[in-house]
């Protein structure tokens, strides 16, 4: 395929020829997010294994009203990868309790969870105004577009998916967006045991497994791929040098696969592994290191009991 012929292929094309072009082959963990990713991504928050959206949930809860009432008044919020906003819920309630309205604008590559997340915001909260935007964390040029002052979210540890330079890019590339007195609410993971994290990303019912595979069944669906999904295995390891859980799909055996869009054939050994997600896991100081080098002073940190989630608050200064 040459150069030209590649710029034209459909985003995730191109993404999945140039992943699977690597040496050693990976697969952005956006690409997760289909319809049915999404779906298997919300099972994912209830399972047992699965402690950091109940652990994030649960400081949110305790801590709502302190948040808001250091973020000021008639704030707008935008929240990054919002998903179906499930745990914003828990911030929206505090919010609308303190000023009449609330504009709030969810950003997500995930049409299907944005429109749930607007279905079910509309449903129960009257004065929330929900603005869904589809679209990528590469082009934040949606917030410039939203009075100050603003709170922005980026929880679930999502940012844990990006290498540490992508991550401060992203902060710093917020922080060009806001104005002095805009905060920014960053949620992350934080180091723990080997077994509670791998088991986190290695449920017992499989789920993990399937979120993972529903990638190969995307390429199948969307690109004419014809994976076996049978044929590669999930594998959940924390590297712990890196301080990271990591999940590839390991071959089973030697086989080719054939993806159509692509016009071309991938030939895989067996124990070859294709590199899914990074999930990177912090400490409250490194977490507040990041948050000083994207451009944002830190007003607080909260954790749970255990110190297994961090929730940090950071507010852009004169400079
Ligand atoms: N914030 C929610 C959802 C986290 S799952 C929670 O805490 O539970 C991660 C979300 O980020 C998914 O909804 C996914 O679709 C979205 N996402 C992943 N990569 C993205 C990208 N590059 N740009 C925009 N959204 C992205
Ligand atoms: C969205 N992201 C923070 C999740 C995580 O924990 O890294 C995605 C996920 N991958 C496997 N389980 C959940």
């Amino acid at each position: 395929m040459t150069t030209f012929e590649q710029s034209c292929l459909s985003g995730i094309a191109a993404e999945v020829l140039e992943g699977l072009s690597r040496p050693h082959r990976a697969l952005p963990p956006k690409l997760f997010y289909d319809e049915q990713g999404s779906a298997l991504f919300e099972q994912i928050t209830c399972l047992p294994e699965y402690y950091p959206t109940r652990t994030e949930a649960a400081i949110l809860t305790a801590n709502a009203d302190e948040i808001c009432s250091r973020i000021g008044s008639d704030v707008s919020v935008s929240e990054l990868g919002a998903g179906t906003a499930t745990k914003t819920r828990i911030l929206l309630n505090s919010l609308v309790r303190l000023q009449h309205s609330v504009d709030y604008f969810p950003l997500d590559v995930s049409h299907a969870a944005l429109q749930l997340a607007k279905n079910e915001l509309n449903a129960d909260f009257e004065t929330v105004n929900v603005y869904p935007h589809v679209g990528d964390f590469e082009d934040l040029s949606f917030l410039g577009t939203h009075a100050s002052p603003r709170l922005v979210l980026y929880i679930g540890s999502s940012i844990g998916n990006l290498e540490q330079s992508e991550a401060i890019a992203l902060l710093k590339s917020v922080a060009r967006h806001l104005s002095p007195g805009d905060h920014l609410l960053l949620g992350v993971d934080l180091v723990k045991d080997r077994d509670v994290l791998v088991a986190a990303y290695d449920d017992q019912a499989g789920i993990t497994a399937a979120f993972n595979k529903n990638l190969l069944s995307r390429i199948n669906r969307e690109l004419g791929g014809n994976f076996d999904t049978d044929a590669f295995q999930h594998v959940a390891l924390w590297n712990e040098s890196a301080a990271r859980v990591e999940m590839h799909l390991e071959s089973t055996h030697t086989q080719q696969v054939r993806i159509d869009a692509l016009d071309q054939t991938w030939s895989f050994s067996r124990g070859e592994r294709i590199h899914t997600e990074n999930s990177y896991k912090y400490t409250v100081g490194r977490l507040e290191n990041m948050m000083r080098s994207g451009g944002f002073e830190v007003e607080h940190t909260w954790t749970d009991p255990q110190s297994w989630f961090a929730v940090s608050l950071g507010v852009i200064t004169e400079s």
